[in-house]
């Protein structure tokens, strides 16, 4: 396999954000832009990835602690051709550079593979598009034959060529010792004093190499972000894209402008989803799952015929099947629910198990707690986690019924079988089989009467 450089431009200001936030910092569904590019660029397997930042200074790389790119400062920002210019020495000279530009995060791996293939003849590919409106852009100017003769800047261009629609997206695939001569004999005599990397296609066709146009499947696979009026514009196409994506394998949405996907999620069969859901990082619901209006849903797998009741918020969680959660429950991580068990509403649970048919159904907190089977917690218990400076666990065996406003203080085991009465406050083990209950005897206070409010004169 030929190398592959993918050079990702990153280093421009994004003044139009209105923002403390580098632009390419900014999130689309959930990740930032440049993330959305570096994980397109990854794709594509890279022997080098170049990101040339600047505006922003590190807080651009230092956003990325994990990503294996080379980070190249551009310094100052001189123009699209200068950027690349200051990626030249950590390039493989053999092979085929690729340029992506840091603020245009949709562009399919389909679409990129296809303009590496159109270069790889040792010529020179553009991805082109035409545009209703091509105001601002770089134009792609043909001679009579349609050859491609080059790029014209918007600001550069004659009136003639400003009625050209097919522009230049900025993403070309360009063969690198070719590319590494073309730089170094940019100019940046033009109306922006700027080193364009567009003059490397006039370049190129003076020595006769032919330039391939490749077209996007979608306009939106192009488009770049440089307000916040874009940035909400392409969430909502990426977020159209996805809902489509899930109706199309079956998944059922009570309306597909109405979820939003920031990350990956996976639907076995007969899903249904009600309005305004979020699914964060990576979300697994299995067949017949059904999810309620208002969820938010991050890093959980549900397995099948479990129901999601509305607004029920579950983070790092494992959701049995056949389960019951909600209208507004708390799953926090390090939940795992077994088959069949029910949590209700205001119930919170945070790194518990809960065994399998085993009940939470109202106003309870379930913390550090391992639950067994069977088991049913009255409402508004209370696991006393938290001493001030420590945790520890409150186990609870199987066939467990807890009556309600229990409090249970870590560390604590009830045993199997055993009830603990409404009330109890249970600081020591409950034996199994048997009743424990902690409750000051109930006294009635014969004759006794209301204050009644004293008259002040
Ligand atoms: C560029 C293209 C234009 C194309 C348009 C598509 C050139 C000369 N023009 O114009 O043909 O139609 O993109 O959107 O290439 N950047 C740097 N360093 C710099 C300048 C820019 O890293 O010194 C980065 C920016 O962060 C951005 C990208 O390069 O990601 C494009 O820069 P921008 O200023 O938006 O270029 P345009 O003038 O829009
Ligand atoms: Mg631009």
């Amino acid at each position: 396999m030929t190398p592959l450089n993918v050079v990702v431009l990153a280093a421009g200001h994004g003044k139009r954000m209105y923002s403390n936030l580098p632009k390419v910092l900014h999130k689309l569904a959930g990740k930032p832009l440049l993330q959305h590019v570096i994980d397109n660029a990854n794709a594509l397997n890279p022997s080098t990835l170049c990101v040339v930042y600047g505006h922003g200074g590190d807080a651009v790389p230092n956003a990325f602690p994990e990503c294996a790119a080379i980070w190249v400062k551009q310094e100052p920002q001189l123009g699209t051709g200068h950027a690349v210019m200051q990626t030249v020495p950590r390039l493989d000279q053999d092979g085929l550079t690729l340029i992506l530009y840091g603020d245009v995060p949709l562009t399919q791996t389909a679409t990129l593979q296809r303009l590496i293939d159109a270069a790889s003849q040792g010529n020179l590919a553009v991805l082109t598009i035409e545009l209703a409106d091509p105001t601002g852009y770089g134009r792609i100017v043909r001679d009579a034959k349609g050859n491609i003769t080059g790029i014209v800047e918007h600001k550069d261009a004659t009136s003639a060529q400003h009625a050209i629609r097919e522009v230049n997206t900025g993403i070309m695939a360009v063969p690198t010792k070719q590319l590494t001569r073309w730089l170094s004999r940019l100019r940046n005599d033009n109306a922006q004093k700027e080193y364009y990397l567009t003059d490397i296609i006039a370049m190129a066709v003076s020595e006769n190499l032919p330039i391939t146009a490749v077209h996007p499947d979608g306009e939106w696979e192009t488009l770049g972000i440089n307000s916040k009026v874009q940035l909400a514009e392409l969430e909502r196409t990426h977020q159209t894209n996805i809902a489509k994506a899930l109706l199309e394998q079956g998944v059922t949405l009570a309306d597909p402008a109405r979820i939003d996907v920031r990350g990956t999620l996976i639907c076995g069969k007969d899903v249904f989803i009600d309005i305004n859901c979020v699914f964060e990082g990576n979300v697994t619901l299995g067949d017949n799952v059904t999810v309620g209006a208002g969820c938010v849903i991050k890093n959980v797998s549900i397995a099948k015929d479990t129901q999601i009741a509305p607004y029920s918020v579950m983070e790092e969680a494992i959701v049995g099947a056949d389960c019951r959660v909600g209208p507004y429950a708390r799953l926090r991580p390090g939940t795992k629910l077994a088959d069949g068990a029910h949590v209700g509403n205001f119930v919170e649970l945070k790194n518990s198990e809960l065994g399998r048919g085993s009940k939470a159904n109202h106003l309870a907190y379930v913390g550090d707690a391992t639950v067994g089977s069977n088991v049913n917690i009255g409402a508004g218990t209370i696991t006393c986690n938290y001493d001030g400076a420590n945790k520890y666990r409150t186990i609870i065996e199987d066939d467990v019924f807890i009556g309600s406003d229990t409090q249970l203080v870590a560390p604590v085991t009830v045993r199997k079988g055993a009830t603990l009465g409404a009330g109890t406050t249970l600081t020591k083990d409950a034996p199994a089989g048997e009743l424990t209950i902690s409750r000051t005897k109930q006294i009635t206070i014969p004759g006794w009467k209301r204050p009644v409010k004293t008259n002040k004169k």
